[in-house]
């Protein structure tokens, strides 16, 4: 049997990247807009990847089902990496919490009835999840998105605001990734989120046109001195799939350049005393 990897946003950025690395088996994309997918898959081919796309919204549930019966038509599933995402800048409230949050509840709900022994789940989440407090206010509906209510709760949290929205929506794939590892555990799977710093995608550029002054000052306070590039992810997504990475789950793993660490000494320093 063949290998499988599923690549959600897998026609842009991180996602494009990633894929790029999986050149045993055969790698499936899937993203909303069949354009891009199609100049993507195009391009994977050209470097070589046995690559096939498959187009759906992460945020739907029937769309995910539809890429998982596929997906296990080609071959046994080891690898979902959920790299489907909306930024802060321009998306609408709830469909961040939707897309980013929701979507991948929905993905790590359902890749577990699908995967081969020994797959892995990787959630892209981002360096600004840990820039959000742990409080149990929120850390419930943050784990739980699908509950009744939660959404309305976390806008109100985000005090209406989609890059607060966006940070919320990260913290929470922090926790759906430990969340679900004992499941996973049990079954002989993994499960784990990788949070990135700033890296030079179309989402990062957008961010980047809309708050330079904000984006160039992050880039002075990295301690490694540059954004990222999306093949830092890639190569760290290769491992964290591999047999090398077998003892990696329920965890989250920084790849931001040390820019959170700053970005928390800001904030604590930034906090008026008591
Ligand atoms: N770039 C950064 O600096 C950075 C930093 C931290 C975290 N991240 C995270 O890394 C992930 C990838 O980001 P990126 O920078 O590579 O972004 P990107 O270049 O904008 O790519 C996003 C990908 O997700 C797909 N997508 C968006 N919404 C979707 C949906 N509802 N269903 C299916 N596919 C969807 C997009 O395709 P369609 O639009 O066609 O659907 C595209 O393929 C995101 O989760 C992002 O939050 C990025």
């Amino acid at each position: 049997m063949k290998k499988v990897h599923i690549i959600t946003g897998g026609s842009s950025g991180i996602g494009l990247e990633c894929a790029k690395k999986f050149d045993e088996g055969i790698v499936v994309i899937t993203g909303r807009n069949e354009q891009k997918l199609i100049r993507a898959t195009e391009e994977l081919k050209q470097a070589g990847i046995n690559a096939v796309y498959k187009q759906g919204d992460v945020s739907k549930p029937e769309n995910l089902k539809e890429l998982f019966e596929y997906a296990s038509t080609l071959g046994e599933v080891c690898t979902v990496v959920n790299s489907a995402g909306v930024s802060g800048v321009s998306e609408e409230l709830r469909q961040i919490f939707e897309i980013d949050l929701l979507g991948t509840e929905n993905l790590a709900e359902m890749a577990k009835d699908y995967l081969t022994a020994g797959g892995v789940v990787i959630l892209l989440a981002s360096m600004m999840g840990h820039v959000i407090p742990p409080n149990p206010a929120y850390d419930t509906y943050l784990t739980y998105p699908s509950t009744e209510g939660a959404v309305d709760a976390l806008i109100e949290f985000s005090q209406h605001r989609p890059d607060v929205a966006y940070n919320f929506s990260k913290r929470g794939v922090h926790l759906i990734a430990k969340r679900f590892a004992w499941e996973y555990g049990q079954k002989g799977f993994r499960i784990l989120s990788l949070s990135p710093g700033i890296i030079m995608t179309p989402m990062s550029v957008q961010a980047l046109e809309a708050h330079p002054d904000q984006m160039n000052f992050m880039k002075s306070v990295t301690p490694a001195g540059r954004f990222g590039e999306p093949e830092d992810i890639a190569n760290m997504v290769h491992f964290l799939a591999s047999e090398k990475a077998s003892f990696i789950t329920g965890t989250d793993i920084l790849v931001d350049g040390g820019l959170t660490l700053k970005l928390v000494e800001m904030m604590n320093s930034a906090e008026p005393e008591e």
